[in-house]
């Protein structure tokens, strides 16, 4: 049975990926690796528990001595690394912490994977699947779109830690040969999103008759992609995937931000009805001060994982944010739980006087 290591499994992206693969892939055994920061959360994968495929260690990737042992002692075959800071806005108050995770814990990952399969001849039959963001290439006009080919422009804390953690990737691919691959992908959403993010703030505030801080114009562009649908691009990748190769993952659904919210509004009215104000929840929009160095628009060309992988997305936005506002409507202890900690700490000092 081959052992595969998923580091950051209980964050978004990383839980839906865990509970993707033990569904699909029989023949694994899978180990997640976490620190459970604020962004971590065992809750969600708390059904998992007593399957005895999963294992779950509670640990830091920046913990050299924990990451070898994983390594050597389980036998590990492949690496799925999710585990990031992964907030813009978080990356533009404190920057340290994206620099220490993203770039050294990327770094003392690819170190085991060197030592410990490269020294046992196992080059050939592991693979290192580095999972990335398409902020690396910076920011679009109004057309065009990244392909793997775009020059490498980052321009926020978060996304220049992630460009240096790609570079270290594609680096010990050619210099040691290592099995590594990278994905660039654009915006996730669906369920189990930290209420940082756009689609989760908006949902939960619109619920609640909260303001819906919509930064700039509002005209800013991303390209939505139901994390789903890139859980089964990683998972092919894995697969069939070419060692050395990059492959940009888009969800063929560019909105401006203010679509987005107004989407979730109409939603929202029509499945709770209108404010006890008697007002719709477009009139709890705020126009907010801008982010820093906001990029504009983001878009990706998937050309390359269809034809190579056959991989395309599924899920159109209307449906896919239908079925996230109902997850998020289902399951509002798990929103809950987060925003009564910490979270109002971090959501007053981001949004109080920023009108
Ligand atoms: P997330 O913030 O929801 O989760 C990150 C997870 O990593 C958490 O469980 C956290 O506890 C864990 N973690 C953080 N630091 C760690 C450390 N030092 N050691 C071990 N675990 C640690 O992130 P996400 O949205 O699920 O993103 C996952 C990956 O995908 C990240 O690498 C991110 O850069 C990339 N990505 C995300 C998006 C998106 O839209 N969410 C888009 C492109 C790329
Ligand atoms: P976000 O979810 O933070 O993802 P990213 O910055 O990685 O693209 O933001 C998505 C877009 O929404 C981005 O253009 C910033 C904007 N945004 C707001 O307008 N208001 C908000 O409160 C947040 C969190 C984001």
């Amino acid at each position: 049975m081959r052992c595969l290591l998923v580091t950051g499994g209980c964050g978004f992206i990383g839980s839906n990926f865990v509970r993707f693969m033990l569904e699909h892939e029989p023949a694994i055994r899978l180990i997640n690796l976490d620190k459970l920061t604020y962004a971590g959360n065992p809750k969600n994968l708390s059904d998992l528990e007593t399957d005895p495929r999963y294992l779950f260690i509670k640990g830091d990737i920046c913990d050299q001595k924990l990451v070898k042992e994983i390594f050597s002692d389980e036998g590990v075959d492949a690496v799925v690394h999710f585990a990031a800071e992964s907030h813009v806005d978080r990356s533009i108050s404190g920057p340290a912490e994206f620099i220490q995770t993203n770039i050294f814990g990327t770094f003392n990952l690819l170190e085991a994977a060197r030592e410990v399969w490269l020294g046992a001849g196992r080059g050939k039959t592991s693979r290192f699947i580095h999972v990335s963001t398409d902020e690396v290439y910076g920011s679009l006009g109004e057309k065009g779109y990244f392909k793997e080919t775009t020059s490498y422009d980052p321009r926020s804390p978060y996304s220049a830690s992630k460009a240096s953690s790609d570079h270290l990737v594609s680096a010990y691919f050619h210099t040691y040969g290592l099995p590594t691959l990278t994905t660039n992908c654009s915006n996730n959403y669906g369920p189990f999103q930290f209420p940082e993010k756009l689609i989760p703030l908006i949902i939960h505030n619109a619920r609640h008759g909260k303001e819906l801080p919509v930064y700039g114009d509002g005209k800013n562009v991303r390209d939505w992609l139901f994390v789903a649908d890139h859980c089964r691009a990683i998972s092919m990748v894995l697969k069939k995937g070419t060692v050395g190769e990059t492959y940009n993952i888009g969800g063929n659904s560019e909105k401006q931000n203010i679509e987005v919210v107004d989407t979730i509004c109409d939603i929202l009215d029509e499945k709770l009805g209108l404010l006890p104000s008697s007002k719709d929840r477009r009139s709890l929009i705020r126009f907010v001060r801008d982010r820093a160095g906001h990029d504009r628009r983001y878009a990706i060309d998937a050309t390359k994982i269809k034809e190579e992988l056959g991989w395309e997305p599924e899920m159109d936005f209307e449906t896919g944010i239908r079925q996230t506002i109902d997850w998020y409507l289902d399951n509002s202890e798990w929103i809950a739980d987060i925003v009564n900690g910490s979270y109002r700490q971090y959501y007053s000092e981001m949004y109080e006087n920023r009108s």
